[in-house]
C-alpha cells in the first residue's frame, strides 16, 4: 500500500461563478485550474492523484483523462462527502492528502512543507492555513493557544470568530484510518446543510487527537475561486509570476503590464517581448526574438532570430530568421521555413512556404507550397476555393509572381517561372515560363477628356 495519496476536490458545481462551465474548467493563465493543481500535485512526486468528479464530469475527466484516477461523487453534498467517495480507494494508506480543484495558486515548496510537518510531527490531521486581511468567505481556523480547536466556516462563525485572519486554505494531510472513522461521525447539521470535511477537525479536537496547522507565507496561495473577481485576481497574481520567471530566465520585457504570457508557454534566453503581447498555447520561442509590439501568438514555435510585429498567428511554424509583419495574419497549417518575409496586410493558410521565399505586401496565400527564393507581388491572391472544394496551389523555387496575379487553384507554377503584373493564371506554368493574361493596353494620343461646361 502506498504511503501517501492525493485526493483532489473538484466535483462542486461553483454556484457563484454563474457559469455552464465545471468551475475547476475555468482557465486561469491559459490552463484550466484543474490542470494548475495537477501540476503541483505532479511536482511534489504524486503521479496520479484520486480527483472527485461530479458536475459536469465529462468535461473535466476528458481534460485529465491518463493523469488521474476518477471517481464520481453523483450528487454534491459537501467536501466531507466528496472525501467519502474516496474511502474505498484509501484502505490502509498511511497519509492522505486532499487538494482542493479550485485552489490553483498552491506552490510545491508549500505542499512539501505541509507533508513534512504532517509526517514528521506524527498528526492525526494537519490543515494548510495563510493569513488573510479580508477573510471573508473562508473557514477560519479557531485556536486555543497553539492548538487548533476546529475550522468554522462564514456562514456558521459568530461575529467574534469572524475577526479571525487564519483562513483554512482548503489542502490538508490526514493520517488515512482517523480519517476515515471521522468521516462516519459528519452530519449535515450545518448552515448550508453540506457535510463539512472540516467537521473533522471538530471530532479530532473532541477525542484529544493531535492536529497541526502550517501556515503559508505567501496568502496568495490560498486564494480559491468562488468567483470571477476572484478568478481575475488569480490571473494576475499567477501573470505576474510567471512574467518574473522569465525574466530571471532572460527574457526582456519592455512592459510587463502589457505583457500575458500562458502557463505551457516556453521562452528562450535574449528574447525581447515587446509592449501588448500575448503568447498563448504551447508558444516556444528560441533565442534572440523579437516579439511585438502588438502580436499573439497562439501555439506557434519560432525560430532564432527572427522577427514578429503587429501580427496574429495561430498553430504556425516560424523558421530561424524571419521577418513577419507589420500586420500579418498566419493561419492554422502554416509552416514558414528559414529567412522567409511575410509582410504587410498578408494573409497566409495552411501552406509551407521555403527558404528565402517573401510574401511582402497585400496577398492572401492559401493551401500553397512556395518553394525557394521565390517572389510573390503585392496584392497576389491564391484563389483556393470554388465554394465547395479547396484546391492547392503549387509555386517552384525562385519563381517571380507579379503585382496583383490571381492563381486560380489547382495550379503549378514551375521553377523560375515569371507571370505578368495583373494576370489571372488558370493554366499551369512549366518552369523557365512567362505567363502574362491581360488585354493590350490601348493609347489614344493627343485624346481630349470631356469637360462640363
Ligand atoms: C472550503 C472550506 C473552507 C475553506 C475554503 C478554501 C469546507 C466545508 N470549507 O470552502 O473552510 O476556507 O474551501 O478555499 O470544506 N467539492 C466537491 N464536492 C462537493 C463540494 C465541493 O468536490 O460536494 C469541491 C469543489 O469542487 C471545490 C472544493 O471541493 O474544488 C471546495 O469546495 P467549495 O464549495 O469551493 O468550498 P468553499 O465554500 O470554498
Ligand atoms: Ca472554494
Amino acid at each position: 500500500m502506498p504511503n501517501l495519496v492525493a485526493v483532489i476536490m473538484a466535483a462542486g458545481k461553483g454556484t457563484r461563478m454563474k457559469s455552464k462551465l465545471p468551475k475547476v474548467m475555468h482557465s486561469l493563465a491559459g490552463q484550466p485550474l484543474i490542470e494548475h493543481v495537477l501540476n503541483t500535485a505532479n511536482q511534489v512526486g504524486i503521479e496520479r492523484p484520486l480527483v472527485i468528479v461530479g458536475h459536469g464530469r465529462e468535461v473535466v475527466e476528458a481534460s485529465i483523462s491518463g493523469r488521474a484516477e476518477i471517481v464520481v461523487q453523483t450528487e454534491q453534498l459537501g467536501t466531507g462527502h466528496a472525501i467519502m467517495q474516496a474511502l474505498p480507494f484509501l484502505e490502509g494508506v498511511q497519509t492522505v492528502l486532499v487538494l482542493s480543484g479550485d485552489q490553483p495558486l498552491l506552490n510545491p515548496e508549500t505542499l512539501r512543507a505541509l507533508i513534512e510537518l504532517h509526517t514528521t510531527r506524527g498528526s492525526k490531521a494537519t490543515v494548510l492555513t495563510a493569513y488573510m486581511e479580508q477573510p471573508f468567505g473562508y473557514g477560519r481556523v479557531v485556536k486555543r493557544g497553539d492548538d487548533l480547536v476546529k475550522i468554522v466556516e462564514e456562514k456558521d462563525a459568530t461575529p467574534d470568530e469572524r475577526q479571525i485572519k487564519e483562513i483554512n486554505t482548503g489542502t490538508y494531510c490526514f493520517e488515512g484510518s482517523a480519517l476515515k472513522d471521522a468521516l462516519t461521525k459528519i452530519t449535515p447539521q450545518n448552515a448550508q446543510g453540506e457535510y463539512y470535511l472540516t467537521e473533522v477537525f471538530d471530532i479530532f479536537s473532541r477525542q484529544g487527537e493531535k492536529m497541526s496547522t502550517h501556515c503559508t507565507r505567501d496568502s496568495h496561495e490560498a486564494l480559491g475561486i468562488n468567483s470571477r473577481a476572484q478568478l481575475a485576481q488569480a490571473e494576475a497574481i499567477f501573470r505576474e509570476r510567471i512574467l518574473e520567471y522569465w525574466m530571471t530566465e532572460g527574457v526582456t520585457m519592455v512592459d510587463p503590464a502589457t505583457t500575458f504570457i500562458s502557463a505551457g508557454v516556453e521562452l528562450s534566453r535574449d528574447v525581447t517581448i515587446l509592449p501588448f503581447t500575448r503568447l498563448l498555447g504551447k508558444t516556444r520561442i528560441a533565442e534572440d526574438v523579437i516579439i511585438g509590439p502588438q502580436t499573439s501568438l497562439d501555439n506557434c514555435t519560432v525560430g532564432c532570430g527572427s522577427e514578429v510585429t503587429y501580427t496574429v498567428a495561430k498553430d504556425v511554424l516560424i523558421g530561424d530568421r524571419c521577418h513577419i509583419g507589420p500586420f500579418a495574419y498566419l493561419r492554422p497549417g502554416t509552416k514558414l521555413e528559414s529567412e522567409v518575409k511575410v509582410g504587410d496586410f498578408v494573409e497566409i493558410k495552411n501552406s509551407w512556404i521555403e527558404t528565402g521565399s517573401k510574401v511582402p505586401h497585400l496577398s492572401y496565400i492559401g493551401d500553397t507550397h512556395i518553394g525557394k527564393s521565390a517572389n510573390i507581388g503585392a496584392g497576389t491572391i491564391t484563389c483556393n476555393y470554388d465554394g465547395v472544394k479547396k484546391y492547392p496551389t503549387k509555386i517552384g523555387d525562385h519563381a517571380f509572381i507579379g503585382s496583383n496575379t490571381n492563381l486560380v487553384a489547382p495550379l503549378e507554377v514551375g521553377d523560375n517561372a515569371v507571370t505578368g503584373a495583373g494576370s489571372t493564371i488558370t493554366k499551369d506554368v512549366p518552369a523557365e515560363a512567362l505567363a502574362v493574361e491581360r488585354s493590350k493596353q490601348v493609347t489614344k494620343v493627343n485624346w481630349q477628356r470631356k469637360t462640363i461646361k
